[in-house]
C-alpha cells in the first residue's frame, strides 16, 4: 500500500492508475478503523480495480471541540489493517494540506442537513460536505462508498453528488454490529463496560420494533415506543433523538409506508451512539 500525505502526491499516483483504464474506489474515514469501515473496503473490491482510503480527522465538522481533541487516532494499526485488506492507496493529509491558510468555502446542502443530527450538531453537516468535495477532487474517484451507520451522511452525500452532477457512483455499505448486537463506532472504546452493556438496549430496541412491524405494527408512535422502552431501562442513558422517518426525506412520518427508517441517538456515559434499523 501505498501512503500518500499531500494532494500533489496523490495525484500522481491515481493519474497513472487513470492512465491504464482503471476504475478507482474510494473509502473516507477519519481512521480508528474497525469491522464497519472495513466491509465498505471490501464492498468496494467488487466495484473497482485500485482502491483508496483516506484518513483524516475533520476538523470543520466537529462543533465540540472537546469531542475533536478526544477523538481516538491509531494511524499504525489503521494502516496495518489497510494493508492486509489490500488497499492500494492511503490518503492521510494534514490539516493544512486540506485548509491551508485563506481556505473560506463551505458547501451546504440545505434541507437534508436540517433534522435530527444537524439540528443538534450546528455545522457539521457543511463541515462534512465540504470535506467530501475536496477529498473526492483529491482522489477522482469513480465510486465511493459510505456507511449506512451514518444514515443522514449517507443521504447528504447521495443528495449533493446529484445537485453538483459529480460523476461518482454512491454506494450504501450495510452497518455492521458486533455479534452482541452494538453498532460498530471508534466511540465505543470509549464505554465502560457497564456502559457498553448498557448501550446494547439500543439495538434491542431497534430489533423490537422491526419484529412488530414484520407483526404487522405500522404506528410509528407505537415502533418508537417499542425502542423507547428498551433505552429508558438503562440509568443515565438519554435519548437525543428518535424517530421513524422516510429514507429519501428523512421527514418524521405517522405510518409506515414505502422505505422508513427509525433513527435513533442515544447518549450513555457522556458518549453518543448513533443506531438506524430499516423497517422492512
Ligand atoms: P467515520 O466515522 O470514520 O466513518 C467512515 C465511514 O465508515 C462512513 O461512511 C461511516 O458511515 C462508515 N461506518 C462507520 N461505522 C460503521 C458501521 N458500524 N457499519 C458500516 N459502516 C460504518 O463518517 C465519517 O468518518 C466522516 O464523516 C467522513 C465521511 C470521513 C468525512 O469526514
Amino acid at each position: 500500500m501505498k501512503t500518500c500525505t499531500t494532494i500533489a502526491e496523490l495525484r500522481a499516483e491515481i493519474t497513472a492508475f487513470k492512465r491504464v483504464g482503471k476504475r478507482v474506489g474510494f473509502v473516507p474515514t477519519m481512521g480508528a478503523l474497525h469491522e464497519g469501515h472495513l466491509s465498505l473496503a471490501r464492498t468496494l473490491t467488487e466495484h473497482s480495480d485500485v482502491r483508496v482510503c483516506s484518513i483524516f480527522v475533520n476538523p470543520t465538522q466537529f462543533n465540540d471541540p472537546k469531542d475533536y481533541q478526544a477523538y481516538i487516532i491509531t494511524l499504525d494499526n489503521d494502516k496495518a489493517l489497510l494493508e492486509r485488506e489490500g488497499v492500494d492507496i492511503l490518503f492521510a493529509p494534514s490539516v493544512a494540506e486540506v485548509y491551508p491558510p485563506g481556505f473560506q468555502t463551505s458547501i451546504n446542502v440545505s434541507e437534508v442537513s436540517k433534522p435530527w443530527e444537524g439540528a443538534l450538531r450546528p455545522g457539521h453537516f457543511a463541515g462534512v460536505a465540504t470535506v467530501v468535495t475536496i477529498l473526492f477532487n483529491a482522489v477522482t474517484p469513480d465510486v465511493a462508498i459510505f456507511g449506512e451507520k451514518d444514515f443522514q451522511q449517507l443521504r447528504l452525500i447521495e443528495q449533493m453528488v446529484r445537485d453538483l452532477k459529480m460523476e461518482i457512483e454512491i454506494l450504501r455499505g450495510a452497518l455492521v454490529r458486533d455479534d452482541d448486537g452494538l453498532a460498530l463506532s471508534s466511540r465505543n472504546a470509549r464505554l465502560s463496560v457497564e456502559g457498553r452493556r448498557d448501550a446494547l438496549s439500543i439495538s434491542r430496541g431497534l430489533s423490537a420494533a422491526q419484529s412488530a412491524l414484520r407483526e404487522g405494527e405500522r404506528n410509528a408512535d407505537t415502533l418508537e415506543a417499542l425502542v423507547a422502552r428498551e433505552i429508558e431501562k438503562v440509568q443515565g442513558a438519554t435519548i437525543e433523538y428518535l424517530a421513524v422517518v422516510d429514507e429519501e426525506t428523512l421527514d418524521k412520518v405517522a405510518t409506515v409506508v414505502g422505505k422508513c427508517r427509525i433513527l435513533v441517538v442515544v447518549r450513555i456515559e457522556g458518549v453518543r451512539l448513533l443506531d438506524n434499523i430499516a423497517l422492512r
